[in-house]
């Protein structure tokens, strides 16, 4: 567990500071209006979980790494060098730190492109080749996000995963988790779930889950992507060596830093110097010559080779740094009364329909919320959500089709939506979904704003329709004029050329 130094006012002061020192909060955004005149509203941006905002701090500070200390990690003849290693080295520290590793059994791996990459990494490590015999099952939640599902897949083979039903209340079947480890116990060798769904926020109970894998003799691996943002993480959790998390994947994009670096969390007694499964060169090796290789025996130095995304690895350093100080206890207190507003608010409104289960009491969520609007594609709403009240969110699947698939077609009102949207649309039929999700810096204002958005949009869906032509890809776009975009790396070179 993350210990903190700070008392719990000058916590919450540093939490108030922390959501209120965003880039890109709130900037007065260009609108439509229906009578065609046009507005200007506030930036809400309630797409935290596909990436989150970047803490102005977090700039500062790679501000003052870029003119102070930026160097190659593994140059270690000047300062510069010896500096960049030791802050990629406390990175990797402050981040094990803040999902409450062991450094004593785990080691912490920086990877490319987020969690994908992380699982990516582990699948190959667990499974250097299919197995054939002993443990060679692994379950996966059908509420996963493809990056932990598909490196399972391909790693033991589709016919040797077995998928963990999802309720019609959007939790996991637990029933049907234990019925698998009955029928299949020995041959599990992972379990592999989210701890909290990127589609519906609802937070798994991972400590039971790892339990209930650990009696069957099987790991339990976290996805951690959406957790590690929201909630509170402990892997070794006191007085409860069962219930420890045996790996576990954090994506710094979701996490305030920008830079996409996957971290997968774990025990390092899976990396084998005779078998690297990251990719091979230079920094991962103490000798090599045209006959022979030595690999380094530090797990994390030999599995990562290359010059690591310096910049990326620093970002998440600050930010877990700074999250430790502020502790993720405050950080979950401050979302439960913004997913109950907002569960609350949506609940409210006409035409409105709300994935997961809302009893937030008996199902907790973090913030983020999927739903539909009755009789409008969810790629329409989205557009229009940006284009009339500059409140940006996500819509689609999410990559995550399976959670997706069974949540739309559990709910009867809205496979009607469905079969209506594709009526009224002349292309395939596209199930998906809008969500809304929250990070430190979302206040009370951003979710009413989403209440008056939606609102307007259900008692304006026939008018909203007729603004928008759909792609042969699913989107929608107005029909109006496009507005000039607020940024391109063209127009960026054009005013460094032009001397501005
Ligand atoms: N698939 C990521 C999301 O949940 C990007 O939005």
């Amino acid at each position: 567990m993350n210990t903190h130094a700070r008392n719990i006012h000058e916590r919450r002061a540093l939490l108030s500071r922390f959501g209120r020192e965003f880039l890109g909060l709130h900037p007065p955004t260009p609108v439509r209006t229906l009578d065609g005149a046009g507005a200007t509203r506030r930036k809400v941006y309630l797409d935290a979980t596909a990436t989150s905002l970047m803490p102005t701090p977090v700039w500062a500070a790679l501000d003052r790494y870029f003119r102070l200390a930026c160097a190659n990690s593994h140059t270690h003849a000047h300062a510069a060098g010896r500096e960049t290693t030791a802050a990629i080295e406390r990175a990797r520290e402050l981040v094990g730190e803040l999902v409450g590793w062991d450094p004593s059994v785990d080691v912490a791996i920086f990877t490319g492109n987020g969690a994908t990459g992380a699982a990516n990494l582990l699948a190959e490590a667990l499974f250097p080749a299919p197995p054939t015999q002993g443990r060679d099952v692994v379950l996966v939640s059908k509420m996963e996000h493809h990056s932990n599902m598909l490196p399972w897949m391909r790693a033991v083979g589709r016919d040797r995963v077995r998928f963990i039903d999802t309720s019609p209340d959007g939790t996991l079947d637990q029933a049907c988790y234990r019925r698998l480890l009955e029928a299949e116990g020995a041959r599990v060798a992972v379990v592999a779930v989210t701890g909290v769904s990127n589609v519906t926020g609802i937070i798994n109970p991972v400590h039971e889950l790892a339990r209930t894998a650990h009696r069957a003799g099987a790991e339990i691996v976290v996805d951690a992507a959406q957790a590690a943002p929201h909630v509170p993480l402990d892997m070794h959790p006191a007085g409860d060596p069962d219930g420890a998390l045996d790996y576990v994947i954090v994506s710094g994009h979701k996490l305030y830093a920008p830079g996409s670096r996957g971290v997968l969390i774990g025990r390092r007694d899976v990396f084998h110097e005779d078998r690297v499964v990251g990719g091979v060169g230079g920094g991962a090796v103490d000798m090599v010559s045209t006959e022979e290789v030595r690999w380094k025996a530090d797990v994390a130095a030999r599995e990562e080779a290359g010059t690591p995304n310096i910049p990326g690895t620093i970002a998440l350093g600050v930010v877990a740094g700074m999250l430790r100080e502020i502790g993720m206890d405050l950080v979950r207190e401050h979302e439960v009364a913004l997913v109950d507003d907002a569960l609350g608010r949506l609940s409210r409104v006409p035409g409105v329909v709300v994935y997961g289960s809302a009893d937030t009491a008996r199902v907790p969520r973090a913030g983020v919320i999927a739903f539909n609007v009755r009789d409008l594609p969810h790629g329409l709403v989205a557009a229009a959500l940006w284009d009339y009240f500059a409140i940006a969110v996500r819509n689609d699947c999410f990559c995550a089709q399976p959670y997706v698939k069974e949540q739309l077609q559990l709910r009867p009102d809205v496979e009607s939506s469905c079969a209506s949207e594709a009526a009224a649309c002349d292309v395939e039929h596209k199930p998906g979904m809008v969500r809304a999700s929250f990070g430190v810096f979302t206040t009370r204002d951003d979710v009413a704003a989403l209440d008056e958005a939606l609102t307007f949009i259900a008692a304006h869906a026939g008018e909203l329709r007729a603004r928008y032509v759909r792609s042969a890809g699913g989107d929608f776009t107005h029909t109006g004029a496009a507005d000039a975009p607020a940024f391109s790396i063209d127009d960026v070179v054009a005013g460094w050329a032009a001397g501005g």
